[in-house]
């Protein structure tokens, strides 16, 4: 299913008001402290240089195989002090500082997490002294903890997410390049007013369309619509344009956010079962999200089971699409009120 950043920006449009809660000491329980401080013996602070922080949170990129061979079924385990001292290139280009967010494949990513990374990034831009930050990530969700912080964070400085699709042991691992890079690009004064970015295979994305479309191979996020942002050549990044941000591009400020809202995606398919919209409710889903088939639209029980839902219990049941480009169109049937809301890649409607 590509259309993920579709769907999550349905869930976001569409959800604010269940997203934002009431105003409570936030994230009391969750502290992360810098393992690698800017300041150390190793690597004095160079005035000249910008200042980058690295937000390690797992994935491939911080993965170890048994063999130099093993390119799938490897474990994650390296910590953001390895992934530095692992391209110490990056310590002429820049001041690093490191934080271990977590050290989990992306799948296990939540809520919790991506809230806090938010608030963290946000922060970290607030200083003066640091130019931008990046984000190591596991790839299989990076699109969507990339086009999260991309509505969540404030900020013209880059936010760069980097992963990997080889584990650090193997021949040929991409690792420590897209880190690298990823760097340089967060320290980049060219890579300002871009919103978030994804680099991996020398390629500069915009999180907002970017999507991971191949399950094993390097050269696996791109946007087939909207293009690269630019690209690496010799670790120098080049941009294809001046800076800008996507038509529609919406900022949530969720500094008093503790929790996101449980949102359920449904995958529209021939002979859908019409039971799981009412599954999903019954399993305490605040909001769904389909991905329908074509422009958006739904096989006809499975349409019925949904404007029953919403007519029985107004939960907001948004309209997305399995293709992977082009425009969500639905019309419901009666012109009732049922999908009230619907948006498509940079236009709400
Ligand atoms: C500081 O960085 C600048 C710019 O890269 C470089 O020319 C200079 O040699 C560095 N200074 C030290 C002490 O490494
Ligand atoms: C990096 O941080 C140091 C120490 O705070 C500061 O002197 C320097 O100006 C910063 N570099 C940039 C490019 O802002
Ligand atoms: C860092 O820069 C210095 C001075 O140019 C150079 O001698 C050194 O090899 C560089 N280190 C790395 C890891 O690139
Ligand atoms: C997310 O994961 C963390 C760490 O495992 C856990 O403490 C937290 O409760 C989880 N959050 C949600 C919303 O499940
Ligand atoms: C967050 O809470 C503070 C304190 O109650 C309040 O001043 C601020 O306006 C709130 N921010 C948002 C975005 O709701
Ligand atoms: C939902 O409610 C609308 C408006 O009352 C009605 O026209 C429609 O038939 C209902 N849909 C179903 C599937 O019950
Ligand atoms: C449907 O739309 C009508 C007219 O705009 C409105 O009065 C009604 O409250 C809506 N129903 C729901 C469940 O949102």
């Amino acid at each position: 299913m590509r259309p993920v950043n579709t769907i999550t920006a349905h869930v976001l449009f569409s959800f604010t008001s269940l997203v934002l809660g009431s105003p409570v000491a936030r994230h009391e329980s969750v502290q992360f402290h810098p393992l690698f401080a800017r300041q150390n013996i190793q690597t004095p602070i160079n005035a000249s240089l910008p200042n980058v922080t690295i937000f390690a949170t797992g994935g491939t990129i911080a993965s170890q195989g048994s063999t130099n061979t093993q390119t799938v079924g490897y474990s994650i385990g390296l910590g953001v002090q390895q992934l530095i001292s692992a391209v110490p290139e990056i310590l002429n280009i820049s001041n690093i500082a490191g934080y271990q967010v977590s050290n989990v494949a992306s799948g296990s990513i939540n809520s919790t997490i991506s809230l806090k990374l938010a608030e963290m990034i946000n922060e970290e831009l607030a200083k003066e002294e640091v130019s931008g930050v990046v984000v190591t990530h596991g790839t299989d969700t990076l699109e969507e903890t990339a086009f999260f912080l991309d509505l969540a964070v404030k900020s013209d400085k880059p936010v760069v997410c980097v992963g990997a699709m080889r584990p650090a042991t193997a021949l040929s691992a991409d690792g420590p390049l897209n880190l690298l890079q990823g760097v340089t690009l967060a320290g980049s004064e060219a890579a300002r007013g871009r919103g978030t970015m994804l680099v991996l295979n020398d390629r500069i994305g915009s999180a907002f369309y970017t999507t991971k479309n191949n399950a094993n191979s390097l050269d696996t996020f791109y946007s087939t619509e909207a293009g690269q942002l630019g690209f690496f050549i010799n670790q120098v990044p080049y941009f294809y344009f001046s800076p800008s941000v996507p038509i529609g591009r919406t900022y949530f400020d969720l500094s008093n956010v503790t929790s996101l809202a449980q949102i359920d995606i449904l995958y529209a398919h021939q002979d859908m079962d019409p039971a799981l919209f009412k599954a999903s409710y019954a399993a305490g889903a605040q909001g769904i999200v389909y991905a329908g088939v074509g422009a958006g639209g739904m096989p006809g029980k499975a349409d019925t089971a949904a404007e029953e839902l919403f007519n029985a219990t107004g939960l907001p049941i948004v309209a997305s699409h399995r293709s992977s480009d082009g425009f969500w169109f639905f019309q419901s049937s009666e012109g009732q009120n049922f999908t009230a809301v619907g948006c498509y890649e940079g236009f709400s409607v």
